[in-house]
């Protein structure tokens, strides 16, 4: 049974935002987790290719395939009724317009109810493209995990004046091109507030400041067993929750009330 008592879309996000509703949004990679998030008024469910790093230990999002995009897609799709679904296409599957399309073909038949690809200005032409053929598209900005090694590393983006500059211009570009969500990752909190406040899409954060229009968290972060270092904008919801479901529920309910990030998980 859903919470939610309508189908989740990208205009009843716009709604949120202009009512002033947050977004509560989690990584998920199968249907029974799908199930649980969706029970727990999460909108909208991300099969992030952060798979690569918290599902196949990978130590990057790089090695990710469009068979194992596909394959966790279906496999969330069978878990959810009302939620939006977004899935990631994966690393080097959307460098030209025929490609994106072919690729988000894929990722839509297997159950997505949009598309998210990492990039800024260079994408405005696939995010025009894919928006006429109808497939809705979460552009993603500010720490770019597929390009981590171009960025020497995962570290905070937008610091300097002519970065944030750079993302402000780029979101504003990806939304005239079609985009219907943005994702900011890692960003000043001033930043992410700046561009919740030009853009008339919902931008959901990550470690990007409280007044994002929502929040995302890698669900194995949430639950503190993710691989590796934890990010400073990461919180552990199970600790001091009774078991799993009960750890969704405070996240949820910590997005709503804007009580989660605080300024301990947040960049100034
Ligand atoms: O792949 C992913 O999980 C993501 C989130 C970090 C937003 O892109």
């Amino acid at each position: 049974m859903s919470t939610h008592t309508r189908n989740i879309t990208p205009t009843f996000l716009r709604q949120m935002k202009q009512m002033g509703k947050k977004i509560a949004c989690l990584t998920v990679y199968d249907a029974s987790f799908a199930r649980i998030l969706e029970e727990s008024g999460v909108e909208v469910l991300l099969v992030g290719d952060s798979l690569g790093m918290v599902i196949q230990g990978y130590s990057s999002t790089l090695p990710v395939t469009m068979d194992s995009m596909v394959y966790h897609t279906s496999c969330v799709a069978r878990g959810v009724q009302h939620s939006l679904l977004v899935a990631d296409l994966p690393f080097l599957s959307y460098t030209t317009p025929a490609q994106a399309i072919e690729s988000a073909g894929r990722l839509m038949a297997a159950g997505a109810h949009m598309v998210k690809l990492e990039g800024g200005i260079v994408l405005a032409e696939i995010v025009r493209c894919l928006s006429q053929w109808g497939i809705p598209v979460c552009a993603h900005l500010g720490l770019l995990p597929q390009s981590v090694h171009k960025l020497g590393g995962y570290r905070v983006q937008g610091r300097s004046a002519e970065q944030a500059t750079e993302i402000l211009d780029s979101a504003k570009k990806l939304e005239e091109a079609g985009a219907d969500l943005l994702i900011v990752e890692c960003v000043p909190a001033l930043l992410g507030q700046q561009l919740a406040a030009v853009l008339k899409i919902p931008v959901i954060g990550i470690g990007a400041g409280p007044k994002c229009d929502g929040q995302v968290l890698v669900l194995y972060d949430l639950l503190g067993i993710a691989l590796g270092k934890r990010p400073k904008f990461t919180k552990n919801f199970l600790s001091g929750n009774d078991g799993i479901q009960d750890a969704v529920l405070a996240f949820v309910a910590e997005v709503k009330a804007s009580l989660f990030p605080g300024s301990d998980h947040s960049f100034s």
